[in-house]
């Protein structure tokens, strides 16, 4: 069987964990892609995952960076090979309502969460229309569809990330190669942990299913999405949020 070759940036988060975890799973040679500044703490993830026989590459790289993304690209190609899979999964959130928010707020959030999705795709989409297969998945959010109070900037990037996977789903619609998004909504990791607890407990209050998701209800749509065999699905945007926004 050909071990087809996933690169998930932020492999090493919250989502990301899950979705290297499930796509190993599924047969797949993963790599995680990590900050170069956190080099510790993703040799020990990648220790974690070995101790319970998940063994995942991985490669540093800022995703924020086109330059950077040029390199990660080349080296995972060299080293393990050419990217059948990208998962775009790098994200943070910088909260603060507009009348606060900084200039440097607005950046990070947008190179980090949108741009991001332009410079690692861009390195890698030549190489899969040559081979003629090619998956890829982009993590937006449910606030990317329905905005959120205190998130214009995190809600401007996953929304753009809509339009970047529609268009380009339609580029290479002909080549084997499918762009799909998966937006998640409020799922328990260490961002969400984050918010202040009345915030949070406020707006779970709101969701229909009355609960958090987990990181392994993302993974199993993101790997589904990755499979060859869901060849005729492109440019969708698959909502996995408990009910919380339904369009
Ligand atoms: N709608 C309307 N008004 C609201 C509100 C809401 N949802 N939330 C707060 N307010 C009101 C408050 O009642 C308060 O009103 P008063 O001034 O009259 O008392 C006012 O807005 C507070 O405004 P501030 O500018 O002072 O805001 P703050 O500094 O207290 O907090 C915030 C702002 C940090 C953004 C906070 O609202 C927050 O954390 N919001 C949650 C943002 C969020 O959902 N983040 C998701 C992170 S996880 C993620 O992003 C993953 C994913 O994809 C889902």
């Amino acid at each position: 069987m050909v071990r087809r070759v996933a690169l998930v940036t932020g492999g090493t988060g919250g989502l990301g964990t899950a979705i290297c975890r499930e796509l190993t799973r599924q047969g797949c040679l993963v790599v995680a892609n990590y900050l170069p500044s956190l080099e510790t703490e993703a040799r020990a993830w990648q220790q974690a995952q070995l101790a319970e026989g998940i063994e995942v590459e991985i490669e540093p790289g800022d995703v924020s960076s086109f330059e950077d993304a040029r390199a990660m690209v080349a080296s995972v190609a060299k080293r393990i090979g050419p990217v059948d899979i990208l998962v775009n999964c790098a994200g943070i959130t910088r909260d603060k309502t507009l009348r606060k928010m900084s200039d440097q707020q607005w950046r990070e959030v947008m190179t980090t969460n949108l741009d991001s999705v332009f410079n690692v795709t861009r390195h890698v989409i030549d190489a899969m229309v040559e081979r003629g297969f090619g998956r890829v998945v982009n993590i937006s959010s449910v606030n990317g569809q329905k905005g959120q109070f205190g998130q214009c900037n995190y809600a401007a990037a996953k929304a753009g990330i809509h339009g970047f996977t529609m268009s380009l789903a339609q580029e290479v619609a002909t080549k084997g190669v499918t762009v799909n998004s998966v937006s998640p909504g409020y799922v328990a990791t260490a961002m969400t942990l984050a918010m202040p607890d009345e915030v949070r407990n406020a707006i779970v209050a709101q969701v229909p299913m009355g609960r958090m998701g987990t990181p392994e209800e993302i993974a199993h749509v993101v790997a589904f999405l990755c499979d060859p065999r869901a060849a005729y699905i492109t440019g969708a945007n698959i909502p996995v949020n408990g009910g919380l926004y339904m369009s």
